[in-house]
C-alpha cells in the first residue's frame, strides 16, 4: 500500500471507495460538493505538486450521492517537468483505497462539427500521439498492459445511459495526446485528425495507461473548450479554457451525479 493511502486511511476511515474521479482544467469545483475529508497533495507522499492554475491540488474522499469515492482535484501533466508518470503515486492510491475504477476528465480541442465548445465528449479510445509511456522503467512483465478496451465498455454504458437520463448529448470520440505546453499547430491538428482522432488535449491517456496498468476499469470525460487550431477564429489559451470548461462542467456533474445514483442504487 502506498504512504499516502496509509494517510488518507488514518484521516478518513479505511472503509474502500468505489471509484476515483481525477478533475481536470475548471472542473475542481466538482470536489466542493462531496462531504468527506479533503488533504492537500502536500501533505501526500509521491503526490505532484501540480501547480498548472485552474487545477486544485487537493484529495477529497467522502460520499457523493451515496458512493464512497476519492476525487483527485488536480493532475500533474508530463510537460510540467517531462515525466509521464508523474501521476503514478495518486492512481497507484485509488487502487490502494478500494476502487475499481476511475473516471478521468480534461479539457479538450474539438476537431468535429458536431461537439462545439461548451459540450462532452466520451472517449472510446485515444492515440498516444506524444509517444512517452509512464510505463517506462518499470522492470515487471505488467509493463505489457493490453490497450484493446482501455475505455470499460460497461463503464461507457452506464455513463451514456446516465447522460441519456439527464438529456445531456454525449458523442463518443477519440482523444489524441499532444505533449503541450504549446498548443498544437493547425497542420499538426491537420495531421492527427486524419489518423482518426476527434478531439485533442494535453493529459489523461498517461494517467490511463497507468490505471489499467494498476488494474483499474476506466472511463474518460472531456468538457470541450474550444475548436481545435486553425478550426475557427478562437483565440485559443489557457484563459480560454478555464473559462470555457464551466460550460461543460454542469452538463458534467449532473451526468456524474446520476451515474453515483444509478450505484449507489445498485
Ligand atoms: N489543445 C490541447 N489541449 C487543450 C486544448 C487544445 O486545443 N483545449 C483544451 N485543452
Amino acid at each position: 500500500m502506498t504512504e499516502a493511502a496509509e494517510i488518507i486511511r488514518a484521516r478518513a476511515g479505511a472503509e474502500p471507495i468505489t471509484l476515483g474521479l481525477v478533475l481536470g482544467s475548471g472542473l475542481g469545483h466538482i470536489a466542493e460538493a462531496i462531504e468527506g475529508v479533503s488533504i492537500p497533495y502536500a501533505e501526500l507522499p509521491g503526490f505532484p505538486h501540480a501547480g498548472v492554475s485552474g487545477h486544485n491540488p487537493k484529495l477529497v474522499i467522502g460520499t457523493l450521492e451515496g458512493v464512497r469515492l476519492a476525487v483527485l482535484g488536480g493532475r500533474a501533466h508530463y510537460y510540467e517537468a517531462g515525466d509521464a508518470s508523474v501521476m503514478r503515486t495518486p492512481i497507484e492510491t485509488l487502487r490502494d483505497l478500494g476502487a475499481r475504477h476511475v473516471i478521468f476528465t480534461n479539457a479538450a480541442g474539438s476537431f468535429r462539427k458536431d461537439v462545439l465548445p461548451g459540450e462532452l465528449l466520451l472517449l472510446s479510445d485515444h492515440i498516444n500521439f506524444s509517444g512517452r509511456n509512464p510505463l517506462i522503467g518499470e522492470p515487471t512483465d505488467a509493463r505489457f498492459v493490453n490497450m484493446v478496451d482501455a475505455y470499460d465498455p460497461a463503464l461507457r454504458e452506464a455513463l451514456l445511459t446516465a447522460a441519456d437520463e439527464e438529456g445531456v448529448a454525449l458523442p463518443s470520440g477519440v482523444y489524441a495526446w499532444y505533449s503541450g505546453p504549446s498548443f498544437e499547430t493547425p497542420a499538426e491538428i491537420r495531421a492527427i485528425r486524419l489518423l482518426g482522432a476527434d478531439a485533442v488535449g494535453m493529459s489523461t491517456v498517461p494517467e490511463v495507461i497507468l490505471a489499467r496498468f494498476f488494474g483499474l476499469k476506466v472511463a474518460a470525460i472531456s468538457t470541450i473548450t474550444n475548436m481545435a487550431a486553425g478550426l475557427s477564429d478562437e483565440n485559443i489559451s489557457h484563459e480560454h479554457t478555464k473559462a470555457m470548461a464551466p460550460l461543460g462542467a454542469a452538463k458534467l456533474e449532473n451526468v456524474l451525479r446520476r451515474y453515483l445514483r444509478g450505484l449507489g442504487a445498485g
